[in-house]
């Protein structure tokens, strides 16, 4: 297979799988609409995650908590219109895996059925093992999320570094372990020491995919709207924006707003037009029948 065919050809699991065994880094970014995951998929990042994250960065709410099945779909399908290459995965929102094992199958089978998912992400690590099995077990490939897990903000008392004390390390390291046996095929490290992330990835043969976790990790992931810019309020130290498409937008919509204002927007070049022949014909018309 030559280098463009590889470029075009479509991620799988396994493919993920590989990238460890090879020792290649795998790329992963949030996408919530059309024309986002079109432009994720055309830079070639080999993950999309619809991720709850967009609870906070387009539906504005104050945290992942309130985001429900329903809005999560209703943005899962439209990513999935603009989605060719990448693998598409789908964050399984507070509540919709915490009620009993069914109603987490019923969920996830939803998200891969009506939202064209081809994985789920779930947060927790041993308490959630016996969950991700049956997920696996029913031909669902599932990525889970451990660290500083943002669905449990009331727990933590807020979005606190996780993993730092000897016994919670070692705890971490127990769920990675959990979920890998469990047949996860990646694990997010989210809010990590970047010592403790590297000791879990060398232990793992599946890829760990890191936010918060420091540079050893298999892969790294990133909200969208963060690498743009995009967000709004103080980011994460880990965060790393590679433009300011805040800054460019404002300046766009001012421009806009000023253009209009002074007259200056539309001009002739941006305006249709009359032939002079239909012109002169519809004055003549119109004097006719005056
Ligand atoms: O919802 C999300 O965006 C996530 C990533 C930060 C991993 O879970």
């Amino acid at each position: 297979m030559d280098q463009n065919t590889q470029a075009v050809s479509k991620v799988t699991v396994p493919h993920i799988l590989e990238r460890k065994l090879q020792g290649e880094k795998v790329t992963c970014l949030t996408a919530y609409d059309y024309s986002a995951a079109r432009l994720v998929d055309d830079a070639g990042i080999e993950m999309i995650l619809v991720g709850d994250s967009l609870a906070q960065t387009v539906l504005g709410y104050d945290s992942t908590v309130p985001v429900t099945v329903d809005e999560m779909l209703h943005h899962l399908r439209a990513v999935r219109r603009g989605v060719q290459r990448a693998l598409l995965i789908a964050d399984m929102p507070f509540g919709s895996y915490h009620v009993s094992d069914d109603q987490a199958l019923t969920n996830a089978i939803r998200f891969i059925k009506e939202g064209g998912a081809e994985a789920v992400k779930l947060e927790g690590g041993t308490s959630r093992a016996a969950l991700v099995k049956k997920l696996v077990e029913s031909q669902i490939p599932v990525m889970g999320h451990i660290g500083l897990t943002p669905q449990s903000i009331h727990t933590f008392g807020g979005y606190r570094v996780q993993g730092r004390t000897l016994d919670s390390a070692a705890e971490l390291q127990a769920d990675a372990e959990a979920l890998e046996e469990a047949g996860a095929f990646a694990i997010v490290l989210e809010g990590i020491p970047r010592e403790l992330a590297a000791i879990i990835t060398r232990r793992l043969r599946i890829p760990t995919i890191g936010i918060g976790a420091g540079p050893d990790c298999d892969g790294q992931v990133l909200v969208y709207h963060d690498l743009l810019g995009l967000t709004f309020g103080q980011t994460a130290k880990f965060v790393r924006s590679y433009a300011n498409l805040r800054e460019v937008i404002h300046q766009a919509l001012t421009h806009f707003r000023d253009d209009v204002t002074q007259g200056c927007y539309p001009d002739e070049s941006e305006s249709y037009h009359w032939t002079s022949a239909m012109r002169e014909q519809f004055e003549k018309d119109a004097t006719r029948s005056s």
